[in-house]
């Protein structure tokens, strides 16, 4: 008797919970469209949520308190449209709050951090650059990643203040764009720099401008690829072979003021980052 129920009570919870519950993304701003992609990418059958705080971006100088605050807001407000999963496509906001998003909810939260471990394993020259915000390069999660897996390198880290407000106005090939990632990037260059990894989700929208300044022999990597595959392995359905996806859902949202203008000129950034026409609600939260 005790068995059915427990089976029973198993049943209902799983067919209150809709096949296609959709999995959120967040970020401060349109950066975390990058990590977006790659799970579009990965997974063309899930429904995707995106909430861009745009109104708070960018995170990099803010306090730990208010990314923590936001972060929590952001997951909340995934979780009531329906979310099955919180992705933090932000690595300021994960390495200052994931812990405690993952204590407080009970939804996986999947998060990133910096390719340092690939970048190690791939330079010839020894010197690795880490470009990110300055609250992530001083995060302990930096620390240890440099520790466990860059002990016979040399990683060279690299705040680029700038990069962030470029890339939420949708400038990202401007000579005023080029010039300010020459200048993050002088330095590193100088220093013998062959890999260059791109802690900010951000700064994956200039990593044209960032290869065109580095040349052809730096090779420039990220994150987003590998959080696609970890969303894949923990949450994500599988197609059957040579089935057709269905028409999978996608919806936008962002902080910014509620003004016709403000959610407008979001929409126009994102449409032009995903290169494609996308409509962009506006989200009190
Ligand atoms: N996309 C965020 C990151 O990955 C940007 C942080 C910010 O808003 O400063 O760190």
């Amino acid at each position: 008797m005790r068995n059915l129920r427990e089976s029973e009570a198993g049943f209902l919870m799983h067919s209150s919970q809709p096949k296609h519950h959709p999995i959120g993304i967040f970020d401060s701003g349109v950066g975390g469209l990058s990590v977006y992609q790659a799970i579009r990418h990965a997974l063309p059958d899930e429904d995707l949520l995106y909430i861009a705080d745009s109104r708070h971006a960018p995170y990099g100088e803010r306090s730990t308190e208010f990314i923590i605050t936001r972060a929590i807001a952001l997951t909340e407000f995934l979780i009531s449209r329906g979310a099955k999963a919180v992705v933090v496509a932000c690595n300021t906001a994960t390495v200052i709050a994931v812990n405690i998003l993952r204590q407080r909810f009970e939804i996986p939260i999947i998060a990133l951090e910096p390719a340092i471990k690939p970048a190690v394993a791939h330079t010839q020259s020894g010197a690795v650059g880490v470009l990110a915000t300055r609250r992530t390069l001083e995060s302990p999660s930096v620390a240890r990643l440099c520790r466990d897996y860059a002990a016979d390198a040399r990683v060279m880290l690299q705040p680029c203040p700038g990069f962030v407000e470029h890339v939420e106005l949708g400038d990202i090939d401007s000579p005023a764009t080029l010039d300010l990632v020459a200048r993050h990037l002088a330095p590193l260059l100088q220093s013998g720099v062959d890999t260059l990894v791109l802690g900010c989700t951000h700064y994956v929208y200039l990593r044209t401008a960032i290869q065109q300044v580095a040349g052809g022999n730096v090779l420039v990597l990220d994150s987003s690829e590998a959080v696609a595959r970890q969303v894949a392995r923990r949450i994500g359905t599988t197609l059957p072979l040579g089935a057709q996806p269905r028409q999978a859902r996608e919806t936008f949202f962002t902080t910014a003021q509620s003004t016709h203008q403000a959610t407008h000129q979001v929409s126009a950034v994102m449409s032009r980052l995903l290169g494609r026409e996308v409509r962009v609600e506006f989200a009190e939260v």
